[in-house]
């Protein structure tokens, strides 16, 4: 039988508290990029690989026999055959950069999927200990208090978050996108962690947000967390929220937003 949310909901945050603690104590002894992945500025540093390598080794413990998606060491653990239903998401620090400089927002991005669908999900602000929880059906808390995103209806007043890849040509067209948008909407805002800025749409903190180029594991938590507190997340056209584009906004914004988008071709591009 498939494991309740609520379980694996508890199990991931006390997994992600456990990693966002090292992170921690890595941070006070010294931080310094290690080595870069797809270009020049996408850094990993020694804590993001020792973050997962704990993480991983926290849920065999827990829960031997389940698959682990993670953004340093890709898929590890059982495949189906053998293995379980449920699929773990880890971004072990989203929001990297932030935390090479020290810049309060960056967290541990953990989310549970039973076949294929996520029914859990957490992420923590390691800097604050801010802590967003969701599973499928059961909303979206912060520190144990009911989300729900903003009632905002109108383009014109949305603070919307967004975020930037790491390739010089996808953000060249990030900035056009920008460009078409920045004179229609109230601002513009940029966490620099993805989840965290799914965390703040869900909290009503900005009005929306949107992003080209995201891996499943910068949104599979945040992404939970958001359409919990009740907001509509997708892609442009009907398509799923995707590596083309994730849209989170409230159900009388996306519409406006989406339209917007599609216009300026936000999809598009390298
Ligand atoms: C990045 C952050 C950033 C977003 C990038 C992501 P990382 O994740 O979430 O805000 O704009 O698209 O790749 O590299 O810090 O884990």
């Amino acid at each position: 039988t498939a494991p309740e949310p609520q379980d694996l909901l508890e199990i991931a945050v006390r997994v992600a508290r456990d990693g966002a603690a090292t992170a921690r104590r890595m941070r006070a002894e010294g931080v310094s990029a290690v080595a870069t992945k797809s270009t020049a500025t996408d850094v990993v540093t020694a804590a993001d690989r020792a973050v997962e390598r704990q993480v991983i080794a926290d849920l065999r413990a827990a829960r031997p026999g389940d698959t682990v998606l993670g953004e340093e060491y890709g898929t590890s653990g059982d495949q189906p055959a053998g293995g379980t239903a449920v699929r773990w998401i880890l971004d072990p620090i989203d929001g990297t950069v932030n935390y090479l400089y020290g810049l309060p927002n960056y967290a541990v991005s953990l989310a549970a999927e039973v076949d294929g669908v996520v029914v859990a999900g957490v992420v923590h602000n390691i800097a604050t200990g801010d802590e967003w929880t969701a599973t499928l059906g059961g909303g979206a808390h912060r520190d144990g208090r009911r989300l729900h995103g903003s009632t905002e209806t109108d383009l014109a007043q949305a603070l919307v978050g967004t975020g930037f890849g790491y390739d010089p040509a996808r953000r060249l067209h990030q900035a056009t996108v920008l460009l078409g948008l920045i004179a229609q909407v109230r601002d513009i805002r940029r966490a620099g962690a993805a989840a965290i800025d799914l965390c703040l749409a869900a909290e009503g903190l900005i009005d929306a947000y949107y992003e080209k180029g995201l891996n499943l594991w910068d949104q599979a938590a945040g992404g939970l967390v958001a359409t919990e507190a009740g907001l509509v997340l997708g892609g442009l056209k009907g398509r799923p929220a995707g590596p083309d584009l994730v849209v989170a906004a409230p159900p009388a914004l996306f519409g406006h937003l989406h339209d917007l988008l599609v216009e300026l071709d936000a999809a598009g591009g390298p």
